[in-house]
Formats: C-alpha cells, sequence, structure tokens
C-alpha cells in the first residue's frame, strides 16, 4: 500500500507540452496490440483523432426514462450520425439492427436499481462481448463509494484482463453518486485508477479544472453529458470539455431528450469533428431543426 503519510497532491500537469514520442494518434495506445488499435480505430475519427459516442444504456439501471421509451423510434434515427453505440447487450440485440454496422460499446456490467449495502456488480461474460463484435466494453468504476469501490475495481481489472486477451478495449466509466464530490479532484483520482488498472478509455465529466483531469489521464477521455441541459448549454458543455483536451463526448440525455435529438447530434458532432464554437453549434442545431 501506498504510504498514504506522504501524498501530496499533484500541481504539474504539463498543459503546454504534448505528450512525448507519440505515433498511434490517440494518446497512450502506441503499445497496444493490433486488435485494440483496430477497434479503438473504429470509434475515435482519425481525422479528428475523437468520437461522439451516442449512450443509451440508462435503462439497465433506470428503465424507461424519457426519451428512451421505444429505442426503435428515439435512437435508431439517431444511430447514423453517431460514431459509436453505447447500450447494453439486450437492447443492442432487440433493437439494434446489425446491418447498421455502428461500432459497439457494449455496456458490460450491472448492478441493482437500489443501491443495497452488498456489493454485487457483476460483468457479462467476454464472450458475449465477442459474439456482438463489441469494440469496447464499458465498466463502471465507483471510487470512493463504501459498498461498491472494491467490487467495481475488481470488474474493471477481470474485465481489462480479458479485453487485452481478446483485443477489445475496456472503456472505464467514472461514477458519480449522490454523495460523492464532483471536481476536478475526484475527476482526475476516479478517471486515473482507470487507466492504471487497464482501461483504455475514461468516460468522466466536465468539471473546472478539467484540462488537469485530462492531462493527468493516460488514455482518452470522453465526457458524459449529464442531466439534460438546454441544447445551448449543452453545446457549450462540449466545447469546453474539446478545447480542454477530451477525445469527445459520450453523450445521451442531452442528445436524446432534445427538442430534436437528429439536429442535437449532428450539432455535438459539429462541435466534436468540425471545430464549431458553441454559437456556430447552435445555429446549426436550429437550422436543422424539424427537418
Ligand atoms: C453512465 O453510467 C450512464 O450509463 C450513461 O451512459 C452516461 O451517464 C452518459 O449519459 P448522459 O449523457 O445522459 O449522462
Amino acid at each position: 500500500m501506498a504510504d498514504l503519510d506522504d501524498l501530496r497532491e499533484g500541481s504539474d500537469f504539463g498543459l503546454d507540452k504534448e505528450v512525448a514520442g507519440q505515433s498511434f494518434y490517440l494518446k497512450g495506445c502506441d503499445h497496444l496490440d493490433w486488435g485494440l488499435k483496430d477497434r479503438l480505430s473504429r470509434i475515435f475519427r482519425k481525422a479528428s483523432g475523437k468520437t461522439v459516442m451516442l449512450a443509451f444504456d440508462h435503462g439497465f439501471l433506470m428503465g424507461p426514462t424519457s426519451g428512451l421509451e421505444r429505442i426503435d423510434l428515439n435512437i435508431l434515427p439517431l444511430a447514423e450520425h453517431a460514431d459509436c453505440l453505447m447500450a447494453t447487450r439486450g437492447i443492442i440485440r432487440a433493437s439494434v439492427p446489425p446491418t447498421y454496422n455502428k461500432p459497439v460499446c457494449l455496456r458490460s456490467d450491472a448492478g441493482t436499481t437500489i443501491l443495497t449495502d452488498m456489493n454485487d456488480n457483476v460483468v457479462i461474460d467476454v464472450q458475449d462481448a465477442v459474439k456482438l463484435n463489441a469494440s469496447a466494453m464499458a465498466i463502471m468504476l465507483a471510487i470512493g463509494d463504501p459498498k461498491m469501490e472494491a467490487k467495481t475495481v475488481a470488474n474493471l481489472v477481470h474485465t481489462a484482463d480479458l479485453g487485452q486477451k481478446y483485443g477489445i478495449p475496456v472503456m472505464g466509466v467514472t461514477a458519480v453518486g449522490k454523495d460523492m464530490a464532483r471536481d476536478a479532484r475526484y475527476f482526475s483520482l476516479a478517471s486515473r485508477v482507470c487507466a492504471e488498472n487497464g482501461a483504455n478509455i475514461v468516460k468522466t465529466y466536465y468539471c473546472e479544472g478539467f484540462s488537469n483531469v485530462v492531462a493527468s489521464c493516460p488514455v482518452p477521455i470522453v465526457i458524459a453529458g449529464g442531466k439534460k441541459l438546454p441544447e445551448s448549454e449543452a453545446l457549450e458543455l462540449a466545447y469546453n470539455a474539446v478545447n480542454e483536451g477530451a477525445a469527445g463526448v459520450d453523450m445521451g440525455r442531452n442528445v436524446f431528450q432534445s427538442d430534436d435529438p437528429v439536429a442535437m447530434i449532428q450539432a455535438v458532432s459539429g462541435v466534436v469533428h468540425d471545430g464549431l464554437t458553441p454559437p456556430q453549434a447552435f445555429e446549426k442545431f436550429e437550422d436543422l431543426k424539424g427537418q
């Protein structure tokens, strides 16, 4: 165990310096095996180095939330504008036609819909991820949660072992519980713990001081959108995150609960891949709305 008496918080993140000696276009991925790089290249566009993942895995904990009542009606029209689809195996098999041929970031863990004293999160069989041709497996890490941290770290480590074995990247999903901090210190810790334990991608949240979170995480970070915001604010959130180093978004509610989800995902993509500013992206959203 680290000597906790001498833990000093990091302060020099080298924000003005590129990561040294990289040849592959994604951070920290130079030394990965061919299959891992091939799958990561399906998720992250080479031209921009970024991705727009569409997250619609919410139902595995929350049931049919607003905007996800009918995947066929709510999500399929958005799929062509997403770089990657993030969902559970049940929804992928039941509702997403394989002919879409979209990379899938498979939600690969599951827990109870209520928090219990038992630490009973589980992960799916990696063979099912192989059968679904998953381009990544997403696993939650609940740092700081006394009920769930140990089990979720074990789940991540187990899945990272299998990911290395079968060439499937693992995305660490940093959890945010009701009582957990949502600041750069917490997200830096959670993101770094994900990467140190073998995650090839980290999903976390935008916060003040986000550039330090990105700089101290050795693999690409994508941000979740969080609760629904007005479209202009959600576009600004995506812009700030990408500007401060995020390799894209893994956005759900701010897309599928938008007044016009098809227009919104294209506006988000404009920010992520084409460098649109928030006003330009909002104009794009307004132009596409209702079409
Ligand atoms: C995270 O664990 C959830 O499953 C969602 O995938 C994630 O929060 C992204 O969705 P949203 O943008 O709605 O926060």
